[in-house]
């Protein structure tokens, strides 16, 4: 297989600064293997992130929705909660732009955790701390390391039903971890869990915004769940015209 030019330049120059044998490279990327992996390293905003297998790259419609938040979470907010943390993406680029708010990322998986933290340090963002939990078990809201009331709750939890997930192409699906994929037979459970948080008393303020990543022809089922738990909810549109945010308002 022939490689496009700029995937060939990006490999020749993670060659060069690694001082690996380009060959080797190319070689990977031939077999399929995703091309930050290979590289190590992902632009997010003006940061750069490391990734390594299994832990979600951060996607382009995941920047794009993190930037359009951070222009709208008031000044006022001070304390930030990501469910679901993978490279620490989210809650990292929303502190390094938001520079009043601090940070807790939880993540099911250690590995995200530990790169979450490494990120953290790789782009200065102080105000952070990730921890391994999982946000789906009836308790999660008095984990230990947990700090409510946070102004602002975030995740790109997965959401790929099952039928779905069977038609991911072979370089998502045999390098990304399926955890951070499969949301349930019907890709909706864990914005079920997250609403529930979200009306739990004390856990967020009482304004507090809730800022989720959805599939691409989810919005309308995730915005009614936040509706059945009484928040006023909108859908923020992707730059290629699909609704893949749902913003939830706690205050009115
Ligand atoms: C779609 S990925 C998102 C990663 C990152 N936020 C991003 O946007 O690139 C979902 C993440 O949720 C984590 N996860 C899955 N189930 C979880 C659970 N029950 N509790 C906490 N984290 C979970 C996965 O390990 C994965 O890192």
């Amino acid at each position: 297989m022939r490689l496009p030019l700029r995937e060939l330049k990006w490999l020749r120059k993670a060659a060069a600064d690694a001082n690996r044998p380009l060959d080797a490279l190319v070689r990977r990327r031939q077999q399929g293997e995703p091309l930050q992996y290979i590289i190590g390293t992902q632009p997010f905003g003006p940061l750069e992130l490391s990734v390594r297998p299994p832990i979600l790259i951060p996607r382009p419609e995941t920047e794009h929705w993190v930037i359009e938040l951070a222009a709208r979470i008031p000044e006022s907010a001070r304390h930030l909660l990501d469910l679901g943390t993978g490279s620490g993406c989210i809650p990292l680029l929303l502190a390094h732009l938001c520079p009043a708010l601090s940070a807790h990322a939880v993540d099911v998986n250690p590995a995200a955790v530990t790169l979450a933290t490494e990120n953290a340090a790789r782009c200065s963002v102080t105000r952070f701390r990730a921890f391994q939990a999982n946000f789906l078990d009836p308790d999660f809201h008095v984990h230990a390391m947990l700090c409510p009331p946070y102004d602002v709750l975030t995740s790109n939890p997965p959401y790929i039903p099952w039928n779905e997930y069977l038609e991911l192409p072979d370089e998502v699906k045999n390098y990304e971890d399926p955890r951070a994929l499969f949301g349930g037979p019907s890709g909706l459970e864990f914005y079920h869990a997250i609403a529930r948080l979200a009306v739990r008393e004390r856990f967020l303020s009482s304004d507090a915004i809730i800022a989720l990543e959805v599939g691409h022809d989810q919005a309308e089922a995730v915005g009614a769940i936040f509706e059945s738990v009484s928040l006023r909810t909108e859908a923020w549109t992707d730059p290629w015209g699909k609704k893949r945010t749902i913003i939830a308002y706690r205050g009115t």
